[in-house]
């Protein structure tokens, strides 16, 4: 059983989200796990040559292929991960989905489980809003939403970082200065196993 891990990520935060769902997804018998990143856009071009921080998180990417329709064909279970941009996914990762119409055609992610990495500057900046906004292009597609159920270790709490129902998250900082925490971390990996599981009941 095939499942990728597909995201993109400007400063590493949700770079580090989608190695810990792979992880999650690895530890799943029969689970072949592929991680892939979406490529930028020219807009962003200039700021991502004028950024260090940017500049290392490319570097920490160089060897991860880019996703192509045949990755997303050939998957039995998927993981986007998208920093939020105005509560929203990134360009980045709506280019992704635009360029998916003859999958929608022929039915290819019909029936298929997909989770929701996602990453925000601040505790309030969208990462629900982020997660509920990306389910309208999935469920499009016909895919089947996986969400963090709260009896997941760390989901209970009322700390200012990640861990929602509807995508498992992180918070970066106003500077883009934080890590994820232990807890938001586990919360990925649970969210990639949990991902795998269902993707390998659903094959038989
Ligand atoms: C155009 C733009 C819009 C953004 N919108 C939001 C937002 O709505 N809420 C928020 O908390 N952070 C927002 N951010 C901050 C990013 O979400 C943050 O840099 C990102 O989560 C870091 O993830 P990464 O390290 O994987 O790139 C925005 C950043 C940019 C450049």
């Amino acid at each position: 059983m095939k499942i990728l891990v597909v995201y993109y990520s400007m400063y590493g935060h949700v770079l580090k989200l989608a190695r810990a769902a792979a992880e999650g997804a690895r530890s799943v018998p029969g689970a072949e796990v592929v991680l892939r990143r979406v490529e930028d856009l020219p807009f962003n071009l200039e700021k991502l040559e004028k950024s260090k921080h940017a500049q290392e998180t490319l570097k920490e990417q160089k060897d991860i292929p880019f996703c192509t329709l045949d990755d997303l064909r050939a998957a039995d279970g998927i993981l986007f991960g998208t920093p939020t941009r105005y509560g929203n996914m990134t360009a980045q990762m709506k280019a992704l989905f635009d360029q998916t119409v003859e999958l929608w055609v022929n039915g290819d992610l019909e029936g298929k489980p997909a989770g929701i990495l996602t990453s925000t500057a601040t505790t309030h900046g969208g990462q629900e809003t982020t997660g509920f906004t990306m389910m309208a292009p999935l469920l499009h597609l016909g895919m089947l939403i996986v969400g963090v159920p709260y009896s997941t270790p760390g989901m209970l709490h009322t700390e200012g970082r990640g861990g929602t129902p509807y995508a498992a998250s992180t918070v970066a900082g106003g500077k883009n200065e934080l890590n994820p925490t232990p807890e938001d971390l586990e919360i990925a990996r649970a969210l990639g196993r949990r991902v795998a599981e269902i993707a390998g009941k659903l094959r038989g």
